[in-house]
C-alpha cells in the first residue's frame, strides 16, 4: 500500500475534524495544514504534530509533494482552492457546499475528469451504518414501495440577532444558508436512502433577522462571541425553509430546514414510508434504527454487524453495543475515498462516497429552491 500524504486546507471546526478521521485511516500522512490565518495554522501543526505549515495553498502547493487535499475552507474559497489542487494534479476532498454557484461547481467537475483525480465532497451523513441500512433495507424491497419521505435539520445557533458567522456574507457563504448548509445535507441522505434523484421543487424561505449584529468571534465556527459589537450587518439569506420534492418517479417529499429553533443542536432526522413499514433515523442518536409497522410492534436496531444487511455491515465498525457515530460516518466516507485513489477505481462512475458530480447535483437543487422561492412556484432541477 502507497502511503498517502495529505494535506488540510482551512483549520477551524471541520478541518480539525478531517485530521483526526484521517488519522484513523491506515496508508495516510498528514503532511501539512494551511490557514489564511497563520496563527492558526501554525498551532494546528503544533497541536497535532503535523511537520509544515502554510499561510496559504499556493506556498504549499510550490514547496512539498502531497497526494491529497482536503478542502476545509469557508464555501466560496471550495471552487478556488479546489480548481488550483485539481490543476496541480491532486486528489480532492472539499467540504460542502460544493461550490457558491452551479457554474463553479460543473467547471470543478469537467476539470476533475480533465485532470483524472479523484474527486469527492464531504457530505458525511450517507456513510453513517444507519443510513447505510436504510438504504439496505429501501433497495431490497423490505418495506415495501416507498410512498413518502421526510426529512428535518434543525440548528439553533442562529437564533439570535447577536449570533453572527461567516455564512451570513454572501461573498463567504453564497446566496443560499440554511439550504446550501444543511438542507443540501437533507437532500443528499435522502436521495441516497432511497436511490433516486429529486427533480423539481417548492421552496418557501424566510429570514427571521434581516439585521445582524456582527460580533467578534474568539475561534471558528461554533465557537462562542467574546461580546463587542463590531457592525450591523443587512441579511438576505434564508434562517428557515419548508421544501415540498418531487423524485424522479413522481414521488413526494417535504423538508424542514432552520437554523433559528431553540433547543435544536444538529437535530437531522431522515424518515421514509413503504407500503408495509417506515423507517427512521436521527443523527443525534445515530447507531439505532426506528422501525415502525402498523400491524405489529414498532421495533428499535441498535447498530451492530449481525443485525444489519448487506453493504451496511462494513459500516458497523465496532462490536454490537459500542455506538458508532458523527465521527466514524466522517471517517467511512474518507477512507471510501481513500480506497479508490489506493485502488485505481476512482475514474470509475459509480463511488461509495460523494463525487463532485453528485455534488454539482446537490447544488443545482440548491438553485432550484432559490428560483422557487423568488417565483413561489414548483421549479424543475436541470
Ligand atoms: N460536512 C459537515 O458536516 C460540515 C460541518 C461543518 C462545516 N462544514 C463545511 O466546512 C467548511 C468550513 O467550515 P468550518 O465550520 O470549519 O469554518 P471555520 O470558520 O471554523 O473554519 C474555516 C477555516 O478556514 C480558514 N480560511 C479561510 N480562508 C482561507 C483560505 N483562503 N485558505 C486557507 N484557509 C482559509 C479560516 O481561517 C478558518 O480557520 C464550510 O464550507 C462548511 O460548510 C461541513
Amino acid at each position: 500500500m502507497k502511503i498517502l500524504k495529505v494535506a488540510v486546507i482551512g483549520t477551524g471546526f471541520i478541518g480539525k475534524q478531517h485530521i483526526e478521521a484521517i488519522r484513523r485511516i491506515p496508508g495516510t500522512e498528514v503532511v501539512a495544514v494551511v490557514d489564511s490565518n497563520e496563527e492558526m495554522a501554525k498551532r494546528t501543526s503544533e497541536q497535532f504534530f503535523i511537520p509544515k505549515y502554510y499561510k496559504d495553498c499556493k506556498e504549499l502547493l510550490a514547496d512539498i509533494d502531497v497526494d491529497v487535499i482536503h478542502n476545509c475552507t469557508p464555501s466560496a474559497m471550495h471552487y478556488p482552492i479546489s480548481k488550483e489542487a485539481v490543476e496541480n494534479g491532486k486528489h480532492v476532498y472539499c467540504e460542502k457546499p460544493f461550490t457558491l454557484t452551479c457554474t463553479e461547481s460543473e467547471e470543478l467537475v469537467t476539470l476533475a475528469k480533465e485532470y483524472k483525480v479523484a474527486a469527492g465532497v464531504n457530505f458525511n451523513y450517507r456513510q453513517n451504518a444507519m443510513v447505510q441500512e436504510m438504504n439496505q433495507r429501501v433497495e431490497n424491497g423490505s418495506i415495501g414501495n416507498l410512498l413518502t419521505v421526510y426529512g428535518e435539520y434543525i440548528q439553533d445557533w442562529m437564533l439570535y440577532d447577536t449570533d453572527y458567522d461567516w455564512r451570513l456574507d454572501p461573498k463567504l457563504g453564497g446566496e443560499s444558508r440554511a439550504i446550501a448548509d444543511i438542507g443540501s445535507h437533507c437532500f443528499d441522505t435522502i436521495q441516497f436512502v432511497c436511490g433516486k434523484k429529486i427533480v423539481s421543487v417548492y421552496a418557501n424561505l424566510t429570514t427571521v433577522h434581516p439585521v445582524r449584529k456582527k460580533m467578534e468571534k474568539a475561534d471558528g465556527t461554533f465557537s462562542a462571541s467574546t461580546g463587542k459589537v463590531l457592525e450591523e450587518m443587512s441579511i438576505h439569506s434564508e434562517d428557515f425553509a419548508y421544501i415540498m420534492v418531487k423524485f424522479e418517479d413522481g414521488m413526494q417529499g417535504l423538508f424542514h430546514v432552520s437554523q433559528v429553533a431553540a433547543g435544536k443542536k444538529n437535530a437531522f432526522k431522515i424518515n421514509v414510508c413503504g407500503a408495509g413499514s417506515s423507517l427512521e433515523w436521527n443523527q443525534e442518536r445515530p447507531d439505532k434504527l426506528w422501525i415502525g409497522h402498523r400491524d405489529s410492534g414498532n421495533e428499535e436496531l441498535y447498530v451492530g454487524a449481525q443485525y444489519m444487511t448487506g453493504e451496511a455491515k462494513r459500516y458497523a465498525t465496532l462490536p454490537n453495543g459500542h455506538p458508532v457515530g458523527w465521527a466514524d460516518a466522517m471517517r467511512n466516507g474518507i477512507e471510501n475515498f481513500y480506497e479508490s485513489i489506493q485502488k485505481d477505481s476512482y475514474l470509475e462512475n459509480q463511488q461509495n462516497y460523494v463525487t463532485f458530480e453528485d455534488a454539482h447535483y446537490i447544488m443545482k437543487i440548491v438553485e432550484a429552491c432559490l428560483d422557487s422561492n423568488k417565483s413561489q412556484s414548483w421549479v424543475d432541477v436541470l
